[in-house]
């Protein structure tokens, strides 16, 4: 993989992980076709490439904890955080604590023995008042309720901080990436650009932002494989 923006160079060893370093605050990480797509058949893996997976790896050991909707964990089958050996001996060296998957859902449609609870660090789910967990959710998972009706994000981005997690990687989906930029809560973009036309919804987002937000390109990477993978910061 090559560096292409702010300068070019190749990226060996720990220069991926060093490149993604993430600050505190609220970053979503999403792979998109030439044509906007963020999914095919019901799932990314088939737009996935080599290097999206290596900076997919990279995103999750910089992070704190991994942040989904639960739609996304139905649909892709999410498992617990794992790191392969490298980036376990990255977050030991830098001080990171095991990552949780954190799930936001407002139904609590969500099964208890499902994989997502099975790691060993224990997963959150964050919901609201309206939403009544369900005794084997809370043996499996931590429950945190913010907000009455729906899920009030920026309660849910300062409890997670105030629980040690300040780098906060949402992988998706569209519905909780859209939510979470109406409310102004993401600080950075990662966005993997595969050469593939599907011509098929999803898309990155799911409805009009309540006004445009202006993305400033952070750094550029070519994947080697025909994708090319930005890293934004969003535009206060
Ligand atoms: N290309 C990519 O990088 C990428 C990444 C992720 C997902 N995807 C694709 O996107 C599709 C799923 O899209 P999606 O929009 O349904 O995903 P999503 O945002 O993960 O899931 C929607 C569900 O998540 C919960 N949720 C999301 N936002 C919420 C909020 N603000 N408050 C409360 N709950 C919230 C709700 O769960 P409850 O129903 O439990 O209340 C909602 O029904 C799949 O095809 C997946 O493969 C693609």
């Amino acid at each position: 993989m090559r560096l292409l923006l702010p300068e070019q160079r190749l990226l060996e060893g720990d220069d991926l992980l060093d490149l993604y370093d993430q600050p505190p605050g609220v970053r979503a990480g999403f792979v998109l076709t030439t044509d906007g797509g963020a999914a095919w058949d019901g799932g990314s893996r088939a737009l996935q490439t080599p290097s999206d997976t290596h900076v997919f790896s990279a995103l999750r050991t910089v992070a704190d904890a991994v942040v989904v909707g639960a739609g996304t964990a139905r649909s892709e089958g999410y498992g617990p955080v794992r790191h392969p050996p490298a980036g376990t001996a990255w977050r030991q060296a830098h001080g990171r604590l095991p990552a949780p998957l954190v799930l936001i859902s407002r139904s609590l449609d969500l099964d208890p023995s499902d994989r997502a609870f099975t790691g060993d660090v224990r997963a959150v789910v964050v919901t609201c008042a309206a939403a009544r967990p369900s005794a084997a959710l809370g043996e499996v998972a931590d429950v945190l309720v913010c907000g009455d009706d729906e899920v009030d994000l920026p309660t849910a981005v300062s409890a997670l901080r105030d629980r040690g997690l300040p780098r906060l990687l949402c992988e998706g989906g569209p519905s909780l990436l859209t939510a979470l930029l109406s409310a102004g809560l993401v600080d950075e973009l990662c966005l993997t650009h595969v050469a593939l036309l599907v011509g098929t919804a999803p898309t990155l987002l799911t409805e009009a932002l309540p006004a445009p937000v202006r993305l400033d390109l952070r750094h550029l990477v070519d994947g080697g494989d025909g994708a090319l993978l930005a890293r934004y910061s969003v535009h206060r």
